[in-house]
């Protein structure tokens, strides 16, 4: 019975050691340990041995089981091993692969041109403030020195939603909210960007547009005068449209301010020479502007005999279509991505 069981061990020993896959593996599990297995039916057998013989030859099949066991089952883990490295090394990614590109939208040439406006008057100290669209008779007109019924209401179709409140047709209103905020007594200096309305439509007008506001107040002896507004409706000008861009001052009339200026700039698409865009002239009107009205100051609470100062506004979407040379105003508002995508490129 020994050399059974000693003949049973070296020849599954070898089958062992020679098997291909766990497949196999577990046939010679089956094989030799399952419950009909040769080493099991040994067991059986047993029942022929004498007395003193039976423990020696059931430990001794037990210790095979054993050493089959722990073969068999350190066979099994090289095999799963092998399977893994197998694996890991046919499903490695390649990070060097260019990934799929991802569409990403641009920023509204208004957005750049707005934020462009404000960059540039934060640098020379101005603060950035707002105010409603929604706004009153009396901030949008009355406080500036368009008191109800005032013939030069007339340049402005507006859009009224009650007796008393309207879209504003103007950025011009928060020059009297901020005036109010400071109480009379402290320096201003800010500017406003923001959409206003106006009953017009067609392809340099549009129903809502965007203005940008400048209000400067400080104590006469200060001496904020004409010169400091050209000089920085100059700065805006230049650095917005670029440096070779020159200015035209022509008298006008708006009611908050006198004198009051309206402002022209160098044909972007001639550059001065005279084309179908500025009807020959080389000029371009971009602003409204002039020193704020004495009216306007004493009505929101700011002594006219102790402060002055000027103001301006101008429409950004223009600012924008003279910037990027865009043609039509309903461009900036039909948000086409083929129109859009083109100003990816201009920082
Ligand atoms: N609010 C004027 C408009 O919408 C523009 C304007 C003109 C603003 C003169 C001003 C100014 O501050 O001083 O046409």
């Amino acid at each position: 019975m020994r050399e059974q069981i000693e003949e049973i061990k070296q020849k599954s020993i070898s089958e062992i050691s020679n098997a291909n896959d766990i497949k196999e593996l577990n046939e010679l599990r089956v094989k030799y340990l399952g419950k009909k297995g040769e080493l099991t039916s040994i067991l059986r057998g047993m029942g022929a041995l004498s007395a003193e013989e039976r423990p020696i030859i059931g430990n001794l099949v037990n210790k095979v089981k054993e050493e089959l066991e722990s073969l068999i089952s350190k066979k099994e883990e090289a095999f799963k091993e092998e399977e893994l490295n197998r694996k890991l090394k046919n499903e490695t990614i390649d990070i060097t692969l260019p990934s799929k590109k991802i569409k990403r939208g641009s920023k509204h040439p208004l957005n750049r041109t707005i934020e462009e406006v404000e960059d540039l008057f934060v640098s020379m100290g101005y603060d950035v403030i707002e105010g409603p669209e929604l706004e009153t008779d009396e901030f949008c007109f009355e406080r500036l020195n368009l008191p109800k019924g005032h013939p030069a209401r007339d340049m402005q179709d507006s859009f009224y939603i009650t007796n008393e409140y309207l879209l504003r047709t103007q950025t011009s209103a928060i020059q009297a909210r901020e005036m109010l905020r400071k109480g009379g007594n402290e320096p201003i200096r800010m500017i406003c960007v923001g959409k206003t309305y106006r009953r017009e439509d067609d392809a340099t007008h549009s129903h809502q547009f965007n203005q940008v506001e400048g209000l400067v107040i400080d104590k006469k002896e200060n001496h904020v005068s004409l010169a400091d507004l050209k000089g920085t409706l100059e700065v805006f000008m230049k650095k917005m449209l670029g440096e070779s861009t020159e200015l035209r001052f022509r008298p006008s009339y708006f009611p908050f301010t006198e004198p009051s200026y309206e402002v022209d700039v160098t044909c972007f698409n001639c550059g001065g020479k005279g084309c179908s865009l500025c009807k020959k002239t080389g000029w371009i009107e971009l602003l409204g502007s002039g020193i704020v009205h004495p009216n306007v100051l004493k009505m929101n609470g700011y002594d006219p005999e102790v402060y002055g100062g000027f103001a301006f506004g101008t429409g950004i979407d223009r600012l924008a279509m003279f910037k990027y040379g865009i043609t039509d105003m309903r461009y900036l508002y039909t948000n086409d991505v083929r129109f859009l995508g083109q100003f990816d490129r201009m920082g």
